[in-house]
């Protein structure tokens, strides 16, 4: 099978990969590691497709070297992982533990000696379980915590890691983790999560100041953010179409690019006084030096309608109470897990970020990538075409952004690995290289030794 040509990107483009500690990692008893709300909720009945834990994952924690081996064989220049909290300060504040920060080092000198830039997230859902029992990010005191957990982060790994993320996808967790049930802590809060999301964001403020006083060269953070269009011109389609992207996209956004919330009523739900508030948007709209953008699929909303199903990212009953109501996007084709291909919205997404923000920082594409059901075939090999497809579309979607004048730093393929995907299990599988669950036999997927080719061909 031939592909089209990759696309041509700017010189110096980083191509990498991304995972996250607690889809990967497994050991989740090792070396002091202390709980995780992701341990707690998958513990619950019924809650995490087949049952799955991620209690081995991929056991990435004691098969390192043969992991950080398939990185570097694809050439790529950056690897973004994420530093698992539970296993760097256990119960949340506090004590330091030094086998959790060795596990880090062995992986930050790793991928130093393979000539690839580590380039962590400090938060990547896994909250420490004691500062849940605590109020979780519906406290403020957790973005302190977090500021403590950042900086023992940075003291110890900063004189080898010089680009940072703050948080990933704040708005997933706060949508999936505090307003809805679908991820851990399952709060189910409806609109009344929204201190959480404020509470996020203030961390990463606070983050941001100890990274660079801790040393960090390069601070950004990382948002997923969802082109939304309404289900049809009907006033309260649009209205609610415009309710869901302010939720979703710019409560996430403006905060942090122009120090401000999307609106009057998102502001009127938050825990803060006026001046207050005004002080944590000070901190929370620092300069960055890249915004770490995730495209997954496009959004089509119309007017509340409860207890609907929809089959995609939003694939959860809609609790009473909440101003919108995801409905089928309608694409031509979809990945397996059921989610729409739409490569350009990927265009529209970054020019429309480009026109929002005048002060938007280089964007860097922290993760984009689809699940397919891949199988090791008679041959040995793994055949997934549509994932070639669907990253060589998505690659030729920045180019054309990059081309219509978005700076565009980088892409990260979500994901090296096949791995534990949150409430899904590991029924869907986003990596580039795959995983047998039963043996934790790696194969390297078709779509490694393409993409492998892409990086050569940009060199
Ligand atoms: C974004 C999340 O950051 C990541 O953890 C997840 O696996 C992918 N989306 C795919 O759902």
């Amino acid at each position: 099978m031939t592909y089209p040509a990759p696309p041509t990107l700017p010189a110096g483009f980083r191509l990498g990969v991304a995972t996250a500690a607690y889809q990967i990692e497994g050991a989740t008893n090792a070396d002091g590691r202390g709980s995780s709300i992701w341990d707690t909720f998958a513990q619950r009945p019924g809650v995490i497709k087949n049952g799955d834990t991620a209690d081995i994952a991929i056991d990435h924690y004691h098969r390192l070297d043969e992991d950080l081996d398939h990185i570097a064989a694809l050439g790529v220049s950056d690897y973004r992982f994420s530093l698992a909290w539970p296993r760097i300060v256990p119960g949340g504040l506090g004590e330091r533990n030094s086998a959790g920060l060795a596990f880090y080092d062995r992986m930050v000198d790793g991928l130093l000696e393979r000539g690839i830039r580590p380039v962590p997230t400090l938060y990547h859902w896994d909250l420490p379980q004691p500062l849940q029992d605590a109020g979780g990010w519906m406290s403020r005191e957790t973005a302190y915590a977090f500021a403590e957990y950042a900086d023992v982060a940075v003291t110890h790994l900063g004189d080898r890691v010089k680009d940072w993320s703050t948080m990933n996808e704040m708005s997933v967790h706060t949508l999936y983790g505090y307003a809805l049930t679908d991820h851990a802590p399952a709060l189910g809060l409806g609109l009344g999560a929204l201190p959480a999301a404020h509470h996020l964001l203030l961390g990463h403020g606070l983050a941001v100041q100890v990274l660079r006083a801790g040393g960090a060269e390069r601070v950004g953070v990382v948002n997923q953010h969802f082109p939304v269009e309404p289900a049809s011109d009907a006033p309260s389609d649009i209205e609610a179409a415009m309710m869901f992207s302010a939720l979703t996209n710019w409560t996430f956004s403006d905060p942090i690019l122009r120090g401000e919330y999307p609106s009057e009523q998102i502001r009127a739900a938050l825990p803060v006084s006026d001046v207050q508030l005004a002080e944590d948007l000070a901190l929370i709209s620092a300069p960055l030096d890249f915004y770490g953008v995730n495209y997954y699929e496009p959004t089509r909303i119309e007017a509340p309608k409860a207890g609907k199903d929809y089959n995609g990212i939003l694939e959860v009953d809609i609790p009473e109470g909440l101003p919108f109501s995801p409905v089928s996007y309608g694409a031509d084709d979809h990945t397996d897990f059921g989610w729409s291909i739409v490569p350009e919205a990927l265009t529209a997404i970054l020019l429309e970020l480009h026109a929002r923000y005048p002060s938007l920082p280089p964007v860097v594409i922290t993760e984009n990538g689809a699940s397919f059901h891949d199988v090791v075939d008679a041959d040995g090999a793994v055949h997934d075409a549509r994932r070639i497809a669907f990253v060589n579309a998505h690659l030729i979607a920045v180019a054309a952004a990059v081309e219509a004048g978005v700076d565009v730093r980088g892409y990260y393929c979500w994901s090296a690995f096949d791995n534990f995907e949150w409430a899904a299990g590991y029924t869907e599988r986003f990596g580039l290289v795959h995983v047998d669950y039963d043996t934790l036999v790696r194969t390297r997927k078709d779509s490694w030794f393409w993409y492998r080719d892409v990086v050569a061909s940009l060199l």
